[in-house]
């Protein structure tokens, strides 16, 4: 039985005009779906085009041209029957920083029509009741985006939007957003859409990953048949990781350097047969110390699935 989708967006295109009157592509053939009771990491780096996806999902901003299916309607024309579907914290909470957490949330409430007992019972969802009755300015900044996320959580939505509620977040803290995803999504059956651009935080929260880059969705599937899609990568310890990635290089074999407890080990980006790795790098008079096999990680696979892309269009050009 196939889970049932909630959104997808197909070969969405946005273009910005910039006030100099440069046109800026920030989506450009974007497809993706959500699932139902998936919580999507959407994947990429500074300016490749997150954000824009998600307001083009509710609304916020009008592609101009593709179509985005969401709850059974074709955006944007069905916009309006859609807005009670979603909640959403895009950018930030806006909250007035001189009201309690509480009264600030009760103002939501009011807004969405939603039952006084809902804030009681979002404050519990994000751990927020003993803070409840302080000053919203008084927050910290772990407090301020679980605040945010409550208020989005608050009309019941199926589905919430929530663009880099992670950011800037100490590790505590990001270990407390992670808490609450898992009860949104085991309590409440909640689907979520997450955008990152921290491969770390998409891995720990997410069970299906839409990786964008330049405004395309390059990879968008279940992270369990992404990792098994890729095949074991080959790790290397050398004495001069440099001359041992050049020398590779020189076969066709890109490898990504990765500093850990034990030092720079060298991964390499696709599976290779270890004989043929050695032979390359003794030819050289390069000796590994130790090469083992891992299963490949989102790393892995985020590395792979922007290779490949860069491949098929060649006129992205290569970032590494
Ligand atoms: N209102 C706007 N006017 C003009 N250009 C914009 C506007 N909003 C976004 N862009 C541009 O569109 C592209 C995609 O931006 P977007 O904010 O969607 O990326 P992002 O993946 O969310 O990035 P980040 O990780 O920095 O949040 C960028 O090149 C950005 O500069
Ligand atoms: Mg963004």
């Amino acid at each position: 039985m196939t889970t049932p989708e909630l959104v997808r967006f197909e070969e969405v295109t946005k273009t910005y005009r910039t006030a100099r009157g440069r046109r800026l592509s920030a989506l450009d053939r974007f497809s993706m779906t959500i699932p139902q009771g998936r919580t999507v990491g959407l994947l990429g780096p500074n300016g490749s085009g997150k954000t824009t996806a998600l307001k083009a999902l509710l609304g916020l901003v009008r592609p101009d041209s593709g179509t985005i299916h969401a709850f059974g309607h074709l955006l944007p024309h069905d916009q309006r029957h859609v807005a009670a579907h979603m909640g959403a914290l895009i950018e930030g909470p806006a909250f007035t920083p001189s009201l309690t957490g509480r009264h600030n949330l009760r103002l939501t409430a009011q807004l969405l029509g939603a039952p006084t007992r809902a804030v009681d019972e979002a404050l519990e969802l994000v751990d927020l009741e003993a803070a409840a009755d302080r000053r919203y300015a008084g927050y910290s900044l772990g407090m301020k985006q679980r605040l945010g996320v409550a208020a989005a959580f608050l009309g019941r939505p199926d589905l919430l939007v929530l663009d880099e509620p992670m950011n800037g977040l100490d590790p505590e803290a990001v270990r407390d957003m992670r808490l609450l995803f898992g009860r949104l999504r085991e309590d409440f059956g909640m689907t979520m859409v997450v955008s990152s651009h921290i491969l770390a935080e998409v891995e720990q929260v997410s069970d299906r990953v839409a990786i964008v880059r330049d405004g395309r969705c390059i990879a968008d599937a279940d992270l369990t048949d992404l990792l098994a899609a890729g095949g074991p990568r080959l790790v290397l310890r050398v004495d001069d990781p440099d001359n041992a990635r050049a020398a590779l290089l020189g076969h066709g074999h890109h490898t990504t350097a990765r500093t850990g407890p034990r030092g720079t080990e060298l991964r390499l980006d696709e599976t290779a047969h270890g004989p043929d790795i050695l032979k390359i790098l003794t030819s050289q008079g390069i000796y590994p110390h130790e090469m083992t096999q891992e299963s490949p990680d989102l790393e892995d696979v985020y590395v792979a699935a922007i290779r490949a892309a860069t491949t098929a269009d060649p006129q992205n050009g290569e970032q590494t």
